[in-house]
């Protein structure tokens, strides 16, 4: 039986993560580019920003395999390449990443909405390490988070030994962004109740905290530095969410993150970040085109409602989302690596899709079952050998 890679793992192409470690986040995997850009574009910055707001929109989309030159005039930290190709992270709108940009640069915070699994997490990730250095000033947002974890907690010894002070003060790191001019990330905001997550307004209006325990005078405004915003994400299936007040609303521009337009690029992502997956797993990947372009063609299919010859396709509930279908390829590569020759690699998928087309209603299996007897069949027939297997696999849909 195959494991599965859990897609929560961001699953970045950079597969080396740093010793003892799964995942490195992005200031540090990609570091080298970083330090690159930063000497590449010497143009203006907003107040704290590592990057300028071009070099932010390059590293997120890459260089288009386009080798960069540093100017002459670049004064590069030692062992820094003079020339490099700034690797695509996002695939997706370049005017998208660019108005994300622009936002944070501005007085508003951004908002990543969208289905799940369409990378607003990972979005959210790059441009703060691009911005500000790092992107670990994160709130993971829940139905219990408090809004202490949204501006500032105690240290209860502390408190009992010294009274409300600011070293008893625990500043959460949305205060911490704020005190350094950094990028704060909120993460799935709405799930937060709506009274917690009216705590942003004030903040993200007036820019400062209050902390009247700090008994008056300066010390009892926490005010933002030059730089400091605010990158939240939500995502539009989640069941149990709380509206954002209108309020709320305001203060943020919204951008909502689709998913990938194009089957290849879509199917060369998933081939990228698989093989990141299962080589960070220590395994070789060894999963054929045919078979990855069946593996995305048919997550497509099921995720539009339309086959790509334009046939209707009944929609599952369950969101056929990239990164479910990067966890599907990186299961497969693991099955053809730790049982080799058990079985051929393609007859593996239908389970699989199986397996995530029940997650949210396993009445949805019968959805699957209809697919195959629709797109499938007709594929088939049209002579695909690689579909005409998939056809003859239909009987392991019905277990
Ligand atoms: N357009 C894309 N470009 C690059 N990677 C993508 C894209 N869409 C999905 N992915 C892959 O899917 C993974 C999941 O993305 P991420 O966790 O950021 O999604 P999310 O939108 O935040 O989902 P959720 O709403 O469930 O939190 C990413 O790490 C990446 O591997
Ligand atoms: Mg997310």
């Amino acid at each position: 039986m195959t494991t599965d890679i859990r897609t929560d793992i961001r699953t970045e192409t950079a597969s080396s993560a740093a010793p003892g470690r799964q995942v490195s986040p992005p200031e540090d995997r990609h570091a080298t580019e970083l330090a690159f850009l930063a000497a590449y574009d010497s143009g203006p910055r907003p107040p704290s920003w590592r990057l300028t707001p071009r070099a932010v929109v390059t590293f997120v989309m890459g260089s288009n395999g386009e080798s960069l030159q540093l100017p002459e005039s670049a004064a590069a930290p030692e062992g820094l390449p003079r020339r490099l190709v700034v690797e695509q992270k996002f695939v997706g709108d370049r005017a998208l990443v660019e108005r994300c940009v622009v936002t944070l640069a501005g007085e508003r915070g951004l908002l990543l909405v969208g289905e799940p699994g369409t990378a607003k997490s990972m979005l959210s990730e790059l441009l703060s390490a691009a911005v500000c250095g790092t992107s670990g000033l994160v709130v993971q947002g829940t139905a219990g988070t408090t809004e202490d974890q949204l501006k500032y907690g105690w240290n209860y010894a502390l408190l009992l030994a010294q009274g409300p002070t600011r070293q008893a003060l625990v500043p959460s790191p949305v205060l911490t962004a704020m005190t350094r001019g950094a990028v704060a990330r909120v993460e799935e905001i709405t799930r937060c109740l709506p009274e917690v997550q009216d705590a942003l307004v004030s903040l993200l209006s007036e820019r400062r905290i209050a902390v009247p325990e700090l008994a008056g005078g300066e010390d009892a405004l926490a005010h933002a530095a030059p730089g400091f915003t605010l990158i939240a994400t939500a995502n539009l299936r989640d069941k149990g969410v709380s509206e954002m007040s209108a309020a709320l609303k305001r203060r943020f521009n919204f951008e909502t993150v689709g998913p990938i337009g194009d089957l290849d690029a879509e199917t060369a992502l998933v081939r990228r970040q698989a093989h990141a997956a299962v080589t960070r797993a220590g395994a070789p990947f060894q999963v054929d085109d045919a078979i990855l372009e069946a593996l995305v063609t048919a997550f497509r299919d099921l995720r539009d409602g339309r086959s790509a010859e334009g046939w209707e396709v009944e929609r599952p509930s369950t969101v056929m989302s990239t990164a479910e279908a990067v966890s599907v390829a990186g299961s497969l590569a693991l099955a053809a690596a730790y049982f080799p020759g058990d079985r051929d690699v393609l007859s593996l998928l239908p389970g699989h899709l199986l397996g995530v087309v029940r997650k949210d209603d396993p009445a949805d299996a019968a959805r699957l079952l209809g697919y195959w007897d629709g797109a499938v069949r007709r594929r088939a027939e049209q002579g695909s050998a690689t579909w005409r297997t998939l056809w003859d696999l239909r009987s392991v849909l019905e277990s």
